[in-house]
């Protein structure tokens, strides 16, 4: 499939699955690269912080961030090494945010593994994460571009707005659709489009192709976190490394609940009210009877539709750039975020 790439269109095989594989293949030098940044930068005297930091680190994750930041350098041209800064720094903020977020999620598992705040506690977690989103800002300063810093300290300061809005609209069954939108849009979309919108920057390309790839960036983080919710419900949590359910147990109003909230009989209505706006109060058997209410109304097929929507938009930005293998490489992590783990 890459060398069919490389040569020419993509001839893909029926069976073959969308991958970020050629988008990793694409820049493999260069993650290599941000791989030895992200260990050298971890390092600290305080031996607890790169202990923490390397038992999520270590267990690898996706990387699809810093992916992106090196895909849109390429796609964009640029010759230079400010690229390997910045796709440190962007993975470094997405593995700060994650410490943080399973703090406040309560989450146990993550990439496979249990999570940072069971082994050592939500204070040591929530430290480091500062740690690592100090050493991020650290790297920015580092590319000497006041624009970079700009993107990606107006793009932190969003992602926490998100967390924060989330938590105002979790446990609350009068949440919209336009509230959901904008806590994924702010807690996962900003950085998904930062990563890639500095690819251009870095490279001075015209602001059209800088806006164009921050579009891209945004529709993909967009489409990636809707998935992450229909998976919350849906997947395999053995897959997908994380356990499922977080959500629901949480009870957070993502867009399956609100979807099936909103076709529901009033006795269906008045069990979401129950089971998100009293999550101590679930008894085991609301699991399945949500999952039964979601499945009445197709609300994770719908889900996974709107995923699917955005990622038309992302691939319709990317279309203004020159066809080539990054182009191809950045429009395959679409499908790739669509389809992943289903
Ligand atoms: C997890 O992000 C947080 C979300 C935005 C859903 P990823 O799914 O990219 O996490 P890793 O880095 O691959 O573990
Ligand atoms: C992702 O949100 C957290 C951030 C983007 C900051 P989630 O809470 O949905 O992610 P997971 O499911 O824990 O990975
Ligand atoms: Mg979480
Ligand atoms: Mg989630």
């Amino acid at each position: 499939m890459v060398a069919g790439a490389a040569a020419g269109p993509a001839v893909k095989t029926a069976a073959a699955r969308p991958s970020i594989e050629p988008l990793r293949l694409l820049v493999s030098d260069d993650m290599d690269a941000v791989n030895r940044e992200i260990l050298r930068r971890m390092a600290s005297d305080v031996s607890l912080i790169p202990e923490l930091a390397s038992h999520l680190i270590a267990a690898g994750g996706k990387r699809i961030r810093p992916l992106l930041t090196l895909g849109a350098a390429k796609l964009c041209g640029y010759r230079g090494d400010k690229h390997v800064l910045l796709a440190t720094c962007v993975e470094f903020i997405h593995t700060a945010t994650l410490l943080h977020d399973d703090v406040v999620d309560e989450s146990e598992r993550r990439r496979g593994n249990t999570t940072a705040n069971v082994l050592w506690g939500n204070q040591a977690s929530v430290l480091v994460g500062d740690f690592l989103f100090s050493r991020a800002f650290q790297l920015m300063v580092e590319t000497g571009s006041l624009e970079v810093l700009r993107i990606l300290a107006n793009a932190s300061a969003v992602i926490a707005e998100g967390e924060v809005l989330q938590l105002m609209t979790a446990n609350d069954m009068d949440s919209t659709e336009a509230d959901y939108l904008k806590v994924i849009e702010s807690k996962t979309a900003a950085l998904f489009a930062a990563a890639c919108r500095v690819g251009a920057v870095i490279a001075n390309r015209p602001d059209d192709e800088v806006q164009g790839l921050d579009d891209y960036g945004r529709y993909l983080g967009i489409a990636f976190q809707l998935v992450d919710d229909a998976l919350d419900y849906a997947a395999d949590g053995a897959t997908l490394g994380k356990n499922t359910g977080d959500d629901f147990k949480e009870g957070k109003v993502t867009l399956p609940v609100v979807l099936a909230f909103n076709r529901g009989s009033e006795t269906e209505r008045s069990f979401w009210r129950r089971v998100i706006e009293q999550p101590e109060e679930q008894q085991p058997e609301d699991w399945q009877q949500a999952q039964r209410h979601l499945a009445r109304h197709g609300a994770i097929e719908e889900t996974l539709g709107r995923a699917r929507l955005y990622g038309q938009k992302a691939r319709q930005a990317l279309m203004a750039f020159p066809a080539g293998t990054a182009r191809d490489a950045l429009a395959e992590a679409i499908d790739f975020a669509i389809e992943r783990a289903l």
